[in-house]
């Protein structure tokens, strides 16, 4: 795939003020400064777009970014780009946030998470570097309950060496098959390397031409 453009559309408090749900939809959440900004940039190839942080807690309404694509290279012609949008959640799990903050929040990501209809996939980022986290599986069993898809990208894995990237991803998703009877999508991703683009692209054309 590749983008034609990709441009900071609107922060929405609720997905009730969200844009129109014309086009397909992907949205990326995690956990508090898992990266999911930074996976949104790499991906559009612009450092600009998503603003990121290394104080936990930057994102904190549903943004969306209007992506025009191509399905391969494109000189000229007529051919009308693909439309779709990406959405930064905030992450969740950020200690900082007060009680009623916390709740809000969850209403928030629950309200767009279930109601959103043009919704075609969810992506659950996972900090690469760690062992599988309570608090990742559980959202997930969530999301299964709510029957939300999803895939998962683990993050910063040019932050660890191979062998332990890879030891991580096969214990998270070891742990998922306790309550998991297929086990989804997976990439491994580094924002800094660029790794995973091309696949995670490549997902989100099969996707939308479906
Ligand atoms: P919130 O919006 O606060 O929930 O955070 P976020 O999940 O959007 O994380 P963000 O993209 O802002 O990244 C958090 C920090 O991790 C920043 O300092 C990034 O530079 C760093 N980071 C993100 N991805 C990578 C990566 O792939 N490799 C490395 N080395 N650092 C990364
Ligand atoms: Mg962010």
């Amino acid at each position: 795939m590749i983008i034609q453009s990709a441009t900071y559309l609107i922060s929405s408090p609720e997905y009730t003020k969200c844009p129109k749900p014309d086009r397909p939809e992907y949205a990326f959440i995690g956990r508090s400064n898992v990266g999911k900004s930074s996976l949104i940039n790499m991906l559009c190839d612009n450092q600009k777009l998503a603003k990121t942080s290394s104080a936990p807690g930057k994102t904190q309404l549903i943004n969306h970014f209007d992506i025009k694509s191509y399905p391969q290279a494109h000189v000229g012609g007529t051919l009308k780009p693909d439309a779709w949008y990406l959405v930064d959640l905030p992450g969740y799990g950020f200690a900082k946030v007060s009680q009623s903050q916390r709740k809000q929040w969850e209403k928030m990501i629950e309200n767009y998470l279930r109601k959103r209809e043009n919704l075609i996939s969810v992506f659950v980022l996972i900090d690469s570097r760690h062992s599988p986290q309570k608090l990742d599986l559980d959202f997930i069993d969530q999301l299964g309950e709510w029957e939300v898809p999803f895939c998962l990208a683990f993050t910063k894995a040019d932050k660890e060496t191979q062998k332990i990237v890879s030891k991580n991803v096969k214990d998270f998703l070891d742990a998922m098959r306790k309550t998991w009877q297929f086990l989804p999508q997976s990439f491994v991703t580094s924002a800094d390397k660029k790794m995973g683009r091309d696949k995670m692209l490549q997902f989100i054309e099969t996707c939308n031409s479906e």
